[in-house]
């Protein structure tokens, strides 16, 4: 899919289809469409559409209307109509398009180019089938133009930078655990360096065990597959210490001897989204060439039961020095995370950022439609509700105050793994906080929102709109 700017009325696009976006109540510029309109009924309510064929005025061959409600039209009405657009485009089999002027309240003409972009781009994501190889995609857009007033392509560039992001994101997601394994996933590592001349270190399990790293080591005893603790550093931003992404790669997660109920298991294949969203925001970041220092840290991991897997009862040391008694071996996000988290001191980082698929609780609390972000530092939690609200990938923060980090007390360790029953979000955040003391620090809780279930089984490549938005947002201040 390739785009372009385009700085003429869609009526000036000769090719397949045009866009026409229509609210209600406002007649339509173009007499001959007003008239369609009417003689059609449509009444251009929001996720109404019409295709029309040969209008007079219009040198394309189709024109696509698009009901859009009342105006004025939100962020939230925009990402819907795009959606719905990308999907007309598709079923329609248009193979090019030109995207006019619309207003969405309180966003600028940038923020708007890029939207579309990322959104169409991102309509196009399609997994392969196991053992079939990639066909061309045949029956999707081949060219989008897009209406701007000015320059325009720096905008279309980076919502395609954060579309790739999320596809690379949405591959590791879907792909399946026999395949998605740690060494894979260190592969993949590898293969986004030398595309952009990233450094890249891989830890295997011996250079962990010399760093003391037995925390982040006991949830992969029990797995064929070795741990991996993979670092990528971009380095463009002179001397500033950089921003550092860690991302739980657990690349199938049963719960070990803890372990996890049949049904739905399947999708514990998706517990390495977190690993996939900061590789898949390095990549957009890369492909920005942005003017910043990011770091990437994945620990990466497979929690399996065996005879060698660790047991409820356990106590291991962690990097840092403090001991943890293992209560659930299906509560191992935290235990490789907090490893990780110690290693990243390393790095001098500015923040520290964590993403994980770390607890069920949160899905409870907050559904599919904000992630959980927990903080030690208020101005960081501000800022990425910030970043979240302008790309519309958005968190919701949960407390940390003391009273929940008592409910991780052990009379055999410094702490346990898991705090109880309740609050489980918060107690997970608790446990990691005790690693993050030297930095400031934020985590993100996204098992409600990296993947869909059900017939829309997939990964949404969440956080990477967010993650990306982020680091974009920390240039300009
Ligand atoms: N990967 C899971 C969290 C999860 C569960 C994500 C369901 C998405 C859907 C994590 O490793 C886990 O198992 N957490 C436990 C923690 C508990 C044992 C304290 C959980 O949430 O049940
Ligand atoms: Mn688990
Ligand atoms: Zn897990």
């Amino acid at each position: 899919m390739d785009f372009f700017v385009t700085h003429q009325t869609a009526d000036h696009y000769s090719g397949d289809c045009a866009v026409a976006f229509a609210f209600k109540d406002t007649i339509n510029e173009n007499r001959i469409l007003q008239s369609l309109i009417e003689l059609n009924r449509f009444e251009a309510s929001e996720g109404d559409t019409l295709m029309l064929s040969q209008v007079d005025g219009y040198k394309t061959k189709r024109v696509l209307v698009m009901g859009l409600g009342e105006a004025p039209l939100s962020n939230k009405g925009f990402l819907k109509a795009l959606k719905l657009l990308s999907s007309v485009m598709e079923s329609a089999k248009v193979k090019n398009v030109v995207i006019p002027d619309i207003n969405v309240d309180g966003y600028d003409d940038s923020w708007i180019q890029s939207t579309i972009a990322r959104e169409l781009k991102n309509a196009s994501y399609k997994i392969d089938k196991v053992g079939i190889k990639k066909e061309k995609n045949t029956t999707f857009l081949e060219a989008v133009n897009i209406f701007s007033k000015d320059n325009g392509i720096n905008d279309i560039k980076k919502g395609v930078a954060t579309a790739n992001g999320m596809a690379l994101a949405r591959e590791l997601g879907d792909l399946p655990p026999n395949i998605c394994t740690p060494t894979y996933i260190a592969e993949r590592a590898q293969l986004l360096a030398s595309k952009y001349n990233l450094k890249c270190e891989i830890l295997e399990e011996s250079d962990m065990k010399t760093l003391g790293m037995n925390s982040l080591l006991s949830v992969s005893l029990g797995s064929a597959q070795p741990a991996k603790l993979i670092s990528l550093n971009y380095s463009n931003g002179g001397k500033e210490d950089p921003i550092v992404l860690v991302g739980k790669g657990v690349t199938f997660d049963s719960g070990g001897i803890s372990l996890k109920p049949g049904s739905g298991m399947d999708e514990m294949k998706y517990d390495m989204c977190g690993a996939a969203s900061v590789l898949g925001t390095m990549s957009a970041v890369a492909e920005m060439g942005l003017k910043v220092n990011l770091t990437v840290v994945v620990p990466t991991v497979e929690n399996m039961p065996a005879h060698n897997a660790s047991r409820p009862g356990d106590v291991v040391k962690s990097m840092s020095g403090q001991t943890i008694e293992i209560l659930n071996t299906d509560a191992e996000g935290r235990l490789i995370l907090c490893d990780a988290l110690t290693y990243c001191e390393k790095f001098n980082p500015k923040v520290v950022i964590d993403v994980a698929t770390l607890t069920g609780a949160v899905i409870v609390a907050l559904g599919k439609h904000h992630s959980g972000v927990m903080s030690n530092d208020q101005n960081l939690a501000d800022s990425l509700k910030n970043s979240g609200m302008s790309a519309m990938d958005t968190v919701w923060q949960l407390p940390l105050d003391d009273e929940y980090d008592e409910l991780l007390k052990s009379n055999f360790a410094d702490m346990a793994n898991i705090g109880g029953r309740e609050a489980g979000t918060v107690t997970a955040a608790c446990f990691l906080a005790r690693y993050t003391k030297n930095y400031s620090w934020a985590h993100i809780d996204i098992a409600g929102t990296a993947w869909l279930g059900g017939a829309k089984k997939g990964a949404t490549g969440r956080p990477v709109p967010l993650l990306t938005q982020y680091v974009l947002d920390q240039i300009k201040s």
